[in-house]
Order: structure tokens, then sequence, then C-alpha cells
């Protein structure tokens, strides 16, 4: 496989499991054309035209040489330049990096992370939470998250990426679409009374076995594992931000009947609000949980025979064979 073509299974691996429906990603590239072409010349300089093809602002190709043929690639979290330099020393051991694939976004992808976000809205409402509302909180929260990484040093990984030649792409929201999906799934058919129930579904999973093992497995943030579940959402996965939706949606969660949240973390404010709102808070596990989207990704790379090197706290489990 090709560098391009592995970024753009990723990207339709992503739009297989998007909580919005692939019909509305159609819908939304569409609607990107149409902004497009309704530009000026000088504005259409400025557009970003990945946006015609690629509905996730938040994974791009980074940098290097997209027809590139793959044959091992170096997976992390987080990528910064100790990880390309690591690329680079694993050449010098006898294992060549042909390329780079990272989690979290850098570049130009950390640059448009908020833009994501709306998919939260999605999620919410598919739980019950009318669309204005949850349009109107996950709206302000995008406002600030876009303000929060504007002054980031976004291209600094990539710099080192390219003055050493290596190729680099990034693949945040489609391997988060596989990780919600996955779970969502899991918990409908297992369908759990109380939160232990939950915890000890997930740990069924391999990804968060190992975490449980490394120290960072599944926990109860809000409630305690006697409580019954009631609603179960998987709202704290995938949309950019995991986890850190808003603060403001648990009450209106306790409103709409929504008992126990699912999310990869959550912040101090959250936990708060969802303890005052008798909402429950089950926290996967960060890494874990997007280790778990990804490896579902690389599968399709590893059939192909392709070698997947982990680092950055990724947590390799193939379910290819
Ligand atoms: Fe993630
Ligand atoms: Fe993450």
């Amino acid at each position: 496989m090709t560098v391009k073509e592995i970024f753009d299974l990723a990207i339709q691996t992503g739009i297989k499991n998007d909580p919005r429906g692939a019909d509305e990603i159609k819908r939304l590239l569409e609607e990107s054309k149409k902004d497009f072409d309704d530009l000026s010349k000088s504005e259409k300089e400025e557009f970003d035209q990945q946006k015609l093809t690629n509905p996730y602002s938040d994974s791009r190709f980074l940098c290097g040489d997209q027809r590139k043929k793959v044959k091992r690639v170096l997976v992390g979290i987080d990528i910064g330049t100790e990880e390309v330099l690591l690329a680079r020393e694993l050449e010098r051991m006898g294992k060549p990096i042909d390329l780079i694939i990272a989690h979290h976004p850098e570049g130009r992808a950390l640059a448009d992370l908020h833009e994501v976000m709306d998919l939260q809205t999605s999620v919410l409402s598919r739980a019950g939470i009318p669309e204005n509302i949850a349009e109107g909180i996950i709206r302000e929260q995008l406002e600030d998250v876009s303000r929060k990484i504007s002054p980031a040093n976004h291209y600094k990984s990539v710099m080192a990426a390219e003055l050493l030649g290596v190729s680099m792409i990034n693949i945040h929201t489609p391997a988060d679409n596989c990780v919600w999906r996955f779970v969502d799934n899991l918990l409908e058919k297992k369908n759990p009374r109380k939160i232990s129930d939950i915890i000890n579904v997930l740990k069924t999973i391999p990804e968060y076995k190992e975490a449980v093992m490394l120290g960072s497995g599944p926990k109860i943030f809000s409630g305690n594992e006697k409580n019954r579940c009631g609603k179960i959402v998987v709202s704290g996965m995938t949309g950019g931000t995991h986890g850190k939706g808003s603060e403001k949606i648990y009450e209106r969660m306790g409103h709409y009947g929504i008992g126990t949240v699912i999310a990869m973390h959550v912040g101090e404010e959250d936990r708060n609000e969802a303890i005052k709102h008798y909402v429950n808070i089950v926290v996967a596990g960060h890494i874990a949980s997007d280790s778990l989207g990804l490896n579902i990704i690389l599968d399709s790379l590893e059939k192909k025979g392709i070698e997947i090197v982990a680092c950055s706290g990724f947590i390799r489990n193939s379910r290819a064979k």
C-alpha cells in the first residue's frame, strides 16, 4: 500500500463508523464543495482543499511522499520530534520506517481540531438530547477549544519529519469513530445493569485489560459500582475533544434521561457537574481507547502485510487473524 492508500483507507473507515452516518458525511462534503464554488478567486487560494474530500479536519497527510510504498509503519499516540528521531534510529538498527502515523493531531490538523467537534452534537442527539440544546452547548465549547489551541506551536514535529525526510500522517477522528462504534455496540449487546457490569464488559476488551495491567484501566469518576446504569451514552469517545465536550451538558443529560456516560477521559469540572446531577461517569481510559480505535484501522494494514511498530504509549492489539 502507498501512503495515500493508507490515508484514504483510514478516512473511509472513519466514515463507515461515523455516528452521523455516511449519507450525512456525503451531504457535508457536498456543502464544502458548494462553499468553495461560491468563493472569490483570492478566497479560493486560502480555502483548505482537503475539505472537499476529507470530512475530518483533524486528520491529514502531513509531510513526505504520498506515493511511497509502505512496508513498515511507526504508530504513536503523540508524535513529537523525539519519535521522529526514533524512526531514524530504528532505520539505523535495520528496521526502516516508511511512514509515521500519529493519532493526536499535529500541523494543520491540530490548528483545525475544533472543526470536527460538531460531530458530538449527533452523538448527544442520538441519545435523546434535543439537537438545538446539544448544538448550542457544543458550539460554545468548540469556540473555546479553537481559542485555546491557537497559540500552539503546531508544526514542530512535522518540521522535524520534513528535515529528516520521513513521511507522516495523522489519524484522529476516524480512529475515535471506530472506538466509539465498537464500545457502543458492545455495551448495547451486553446491556449492563450496574456500573460494575460496565467495568467488567470493558475489561473483556484486550486494550482495556492491558491498560489495567499498566495502571490505567477503566475507572468510575462519578457514581459507584453498585449504581444502576440507567440509559448509557458513549459520549466522550469521538468528536475532537473526547470527554471534554462541556460540563454544562450534565444537567441536560439528567433531564433527558441519561444515566451513565462513557468517556475516554474527563476533567474535574465534568466530574463535579455529573455528581451534582446524579449522572454516572465511567472513564474507559484515554490511551487504551485511542489505541483500540487505531487498532481497528491498522488491522487492515496488517492484513496487507504491513508491519506495525508501536511507540508513544500506543497499545497494539491485532484482531486481523
Ligand atoms: Fe482519540
Ligand atoms: Fe486522545
